[in-house]
């Protein structure tokens, strides 16, 4: 990787290109993804969370590329016209080719502009195109792949809008070429690159891979993958599982692009072996920080999401809540249901064992893990919304009643007298209580899931549970819920988002196999939350390169890489068991540095891999194009904390002032050097 050291430089328009605004040099940039407004997984995290820092740069020349998808953007997108004219006449004109897009505003931070292409109104083109892309490419796409379809025709559509913008701002400037660079990520928007090279536009291409589809296929199939990577018979193996023309589409784009980037090393060296080219830049991916004024809102916010979390346990345990909540912890894995790739099967194995570790060793402590994975369901299953009707119906009756007994206690002392026990609670009280107790009781265990599961029987969660006993019983420490749904504030068993359940939550585990980047732990890291991740996925390598002691951050790094099967799940067990033997003052300090490496992970220092592939694209096309940039992440080491200061220089501002302590509860701003020492010898 080779960067362009300017001097440094805080205000990023000012030292680009000779000084020059992107708008003074006619330069734009269009990102395409097929999760453009449009929620999917990680890639549209990618694009939601740099809007702001790529309209901080690039202002109105900056614009999202995506299909319609309207159940997202009804909500999320705010339509209207573009704000500059160039774009509305390339629309206008695209529009009147029978093309129905919908323009306006991304509603998230950076509030960037948007253009959405509805691919049913382009449906009838869908052979014309196929036939174009055989003739310039040879390669054919089966009639039944849907998905595969789309992505040709959104493709199309987006290289005639391109092509129709870049004549009309040759127009619309100087007579100069415009520097116009589109961005492309993943397959499904590749199409579009390989429509825009073999149309010759004359544009500035960089593709991105989040993945390899052979990759993601290879890994699911339980392949000692890293090993052969250098072996596979790549096009054999695409057709061995019927996905050989969406392979070859990914790795045409690879190679039409003027700029190859993946999102970290580990996927670079895949896509190296698996798509025959090294990538030219590394984009890890960002996220967009936001730092609290008040320097622990991120601890306050944890407790608050907890007893949240903690009231949804109370329902779903009913009968069978014999346990301490303040001596529970809350590990949780979520994600995409790619079962193994997400390493769910070690997650459950390792469960099975820290149960075990923690019923001969620590009783009191309980452990719920939660896992969050989608599947197809037939809604919520009875016994969970019972037990959340029980539970509020007690609480409603509690919360009666109180109010009722304070009434009579007012009168009472009104009178002049104290009040006796029997007079404040009624017989009928009494009765009415003993009820909500009674309906309180259940036959069976408190059950692991929290939906009828479709194929319940195959379900690859709930077949493992099953093998590892892990049953809900009185006795097990770890108490296992399987939410087969993502998480949103309509939910009617937590009422709360993602973002608030993983603040509420003590650890993230994130163990996967495949994972070229990781959003999951990412997003806890910067929320303050220590998590589980592994050297096969790009943000655990990311993190040991930057960071000489990663657990003493709260970013513990399973190895999957170099030992085999068994030691990494008993190294998982152990990570979870010793982080469930932490005391309260401990998890507060390791939240504390947990939260202090979100500069690391912040957009405002990994924009920059963005801008260097921009620029080392444009420059295929105009060689004497020259950006200053500067390259901020590689001075961000993180030290090792105990030896030197406890706060890497680059946050200071986030780090507390010591206090004296008298209880558990006062820690949040308790870092002192014989704290942390009292925390990494825990570690050891
Ligand atoms: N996610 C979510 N709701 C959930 C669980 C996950 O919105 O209940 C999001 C999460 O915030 C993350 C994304 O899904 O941004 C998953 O991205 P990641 O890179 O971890 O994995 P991918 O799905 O792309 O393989
Ligand atoms: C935060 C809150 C504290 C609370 C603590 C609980 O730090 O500010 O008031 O005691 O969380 O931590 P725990 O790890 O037990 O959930
Ligand atoms: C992909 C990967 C994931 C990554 C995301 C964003 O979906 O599976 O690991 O975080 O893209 O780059």
């Amino acid at each position: 990787r080779r960067f362009y050291r300017g001097e440094s430089c805080s205000n990023l328009l000012a030292c680009m290109d000779r000084g020059l605004t992107a708008e003074e040099q006619n330069r734009w940039t269009f990102e395409v993804a097929w999760e453009a407004a449009n929620k999917v997984g990680g890639i549209y995290t990618v694009i939601r969370s740099k809007a702001y820092v790529s309209t901080e740069e690039m202002g109105d020349q900056y614009c999202l590329i995506g299909p319609y998808k309207e159940q997202c953007a009804r909500t999320e997108v705010e339509e209207g016209p573009l704000s500059s004219n160039t774009l509305n006449r390339a629309i206008e004109t695209c529009r009147n080719k029978g093309y129905k897009i919908v323009t306006g505003r991304w509603l998230v931070d950076g509030n960037p502009q948007i253009i959405l292409f509805d691919i049913g109104s382009a449906a009838w083109k869908l052979d014309e195109f196929k036939q174009e892309l055989w003739d310039k490419t040879n390669i054919g796409v089966p009639h039944l792949d849907v998905e595969a379809n789309d992505a040709i025709i959104l493709g199309y559509m987006v290289a005639d809008f391109i092509s129709e913008f870049r004549q009309t701002a040759e127009q619309d400037g100087d007579g100069s070429p415009p520097k116009i660079v589109v961005h492309f990520h993943e397959w499904q928007a590749g199409v579009g690159l390989i429509a825009v090279r073999t149309k010759h536009i004359h544009v500035a291409t960089v593709f991105t891979t989040h993945a390899t589809l052979l990759g993601r296929y290879l890994c699911a199939g339980n392949t000692d993958f890293y090993n052969n990577l250098d072996k596979f018979a790549v096009d054999e193996e695409a057709g061995k599982r019927q996905i050989y023309h969406r392979y070859c589409m990914e790795r045409a784009a690879t190679h039409l692009s003027h700029t190859f980037t993946t999102v970290s090393d580990i996927t670079g060296y895949e896509a190296e072996h698996l798509l025959k080219r090294k990538a030219d830049v590394i984009t890890p991916n960002g996220l967009n920080v936001k730092k609290f004024s008040a320097l622990h809102e991120f601890q306050n916010l944890h407790a608050l999401s907890k007893e949240k979390i903690h009231e949804f346990v109370r329902g779903h345990f009913y009968g069978h809540y014999d346990f301490d909540l303040d001596k529970t912890l809350y590990f949780f894995i979520a994600g995409r249901y790619e079962f193994g790739n997400k390493g769910a099967d070690i997650f459950i194995e390792a469960l099975a064992r820290l149960n075990h570790y923690l019923k001969s060793s620590h009783p009191d402590v309980t452990v719920v893990a939660f896992m969050i994975f989608p599947t197809k369901t037939n809604n919520f299953n009875v016994e969970s919304l019972r037990g959340h009707a029980v539970t509020k119906s007690l609480r409603d009756s509690i919360s009666d009643i109180q109010n009722k007994i304070g009434k009579r206690m007012y009168e009472t002392c009104l009178s002049g007298r104290l009040p006796s026990g029997n007079e404040l609670l009624t017989k009928e009280e009494m009765v009415r209580l003993k009820r909500c107790i009674f309906s309180l009781q259940r036959d069976g265990l408190p059950p692991v899931t929290t939906h009828n599961i479709v194929d319940d029987w195959n379900d690859p969660v709930l077949s493992h549970v099953r093998r590892c006993n892990l049953f809900n019983t009185t006795h097990d420490r770890v108490k296992m819920v399987f939410h087969p749904e993502f998480l949103s504030t309509t939910n009617p068993l937590f009422g709360l988002d993602y973002e608030e359940f993983v603040r509420g939550c003590h650890l993230g585990v994130f163990p996967s196999y495949y994972e070229p980047w990781g959003y999951t732990p990412a997003e806890c890291t910067v929320m303050g939350i220590p998590s589980i991740t592994t050297n096969l996925s790009g943000f655990g390598c990311f993190m040991q390169e930057h960071i000489a002691d990663p657990e003493s951050y709260g970013i513990y790094i399973v190895d999957r890489r170099y030992i085999g099967l068994e030691d990494t799940i008993r190294q998982l067990a152990h990570f979870m068991y010793d982080f469930a033997r932490l005391s309260r003052r401990q998890r507060i300090i390791q939240r504390n540095r947990t939260e202090r490496l979100s500069d690391m992970l912040d957009w405002r220092n990994l924009g920059v891999y963005y801008r260097e592939a921009r620029m080392q694209a444009l420059r295929k096309l105009f060689p004497d194009y020259v950006e200053e940039i500067e390259n901020s992440i590689n001075n961000m080491k993180y030290p090792r904390p105990i030896s030197e200061p406890p706060s890497p220089s680059s946050s200071r501002v986030t780090t507390p002032a010591a206090s004296v302590h008298g209880s558990d509860d006062e820690g949040d701003s308790v870092d002192s050097e014989a704290e942390l020492e009292e925390l990494r010898n825990h570690h050891k």
